[in-house]
């Protein structure tokens, strides 16, 4: 890591959420992590091992149990705003088109809109979207709806972004160009990532490490540094390097559940 103090650390939490009845049941324990400025790193681990449950303690919407949550060595332990966090569900407004929706950042936020729009006009095309600034949810495409999502999400300004699931929806085909795409994006933008995934090799294909959760109550089972040629594009599924380093995770994945 470049940096002594981590960009973003998560420092032994734990949570469990109560379900009435007098009964609850344990998410998350005993979960560390760091992320170094710049890198990209996925978060893989079966269904309701806390992964959700995790984004939404750093982004300070849910208090741990125990544990903390430090950006750049400051404990924000159930504080907001300083992470910018695309939800599992896209959460597009259906009555605002791509332009209205990605600038709903800016316009809670108060300040220059036109400085706001400029630097979204500048970004539309990387993301993919020229043409489609007034369209309407209902008239974009699945990955487009994302990409406007995710323009929604960089437009929130925080330099720690936490994706979860952002693909989950998409066909095998324009999941993969998304891949390609959002690869692209981020070595241009270069913000800290933090993303969930359920699919190994998406996660191999994205990182620079992937932490492998536990099935519940979610813990950090291993750690996978991917070392490979950081010159893009990765060769996806062929060479060995990447076919070691998949079956090292999804063994990781089976000895945790
Ligand atoms: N608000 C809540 N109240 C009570 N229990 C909750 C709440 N949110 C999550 N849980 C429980 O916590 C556990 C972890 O859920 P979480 O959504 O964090 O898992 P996940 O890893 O994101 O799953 P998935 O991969 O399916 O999205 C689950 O057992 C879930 O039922
Ligand atoms: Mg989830």
């Amino acid at each position: 890591m470049a940096h002594l103090v981590a960009h973003l650390e998560v420092n032994d939490v734990s949570k469990a959420y109560d379900q009435g009845r007098g009964q609850s049941v344990q998410a998350l324990s005993n979960v560390s992590l760091q992320l170094g400025r710049g890198e990209f790193v996925s978060l893989v681990g079966p269904s309701g091992c806390g992964k959700t449950t995790l984004f939404d303690i750093i982004a300070g919407l849910t208090m741990p149990d125990r544990g903390q949550v430090l950006i750049d060595g400051i404990d924000r332990t159930g504080e907001t705003g300083y992470v910018s966090y695309m939800p599992q569900e896209d959460l597009l407004l259906p009555w605002r088109t791509t332009l209205q929706n990605v600038m709903l950042a800016p316009e809670l936020r108060g300040g220059d809109l036109t400085e706001s729009r400029q630097e979204v006009m500048k970004l539309i095309d990387l993301f993919g979207l020229s043409g489609f600034e007034d369209s309407y949810p209902f008239e974009l495409s699945g990955g487009m709806r994302q990409r406007v999502a995710l323009l929604r999400t960089v437009m929130c300004k925080n330099d720690i972004m936490l994706l979860d699931e952002p693909f989950g929806a998409l066909d095998a085909i324009t999941r993969r160009d998304m891949q390609v795409w959002l690869r692209s994006v981020w070595e241009q933008l270069r913000i800290t990532v933090l993303f969930v995934t359920h699919d190994v090799e998406e996660a191999v294909y994205l990182s620079d490490r992937v932490y492998v959760m536990s099935g519940r109550p979610g813990r950090i089972v291993h750690e996978c540094v991917i070392p490979l040629e950081s010159s893009r594009p990765r060769t996806i599924t062929s060479s060995p390097e990447f076919i070691a380093l998949r079956s090292q995770v999804m063994d990781a994945l089976d000895s945790g559940t």
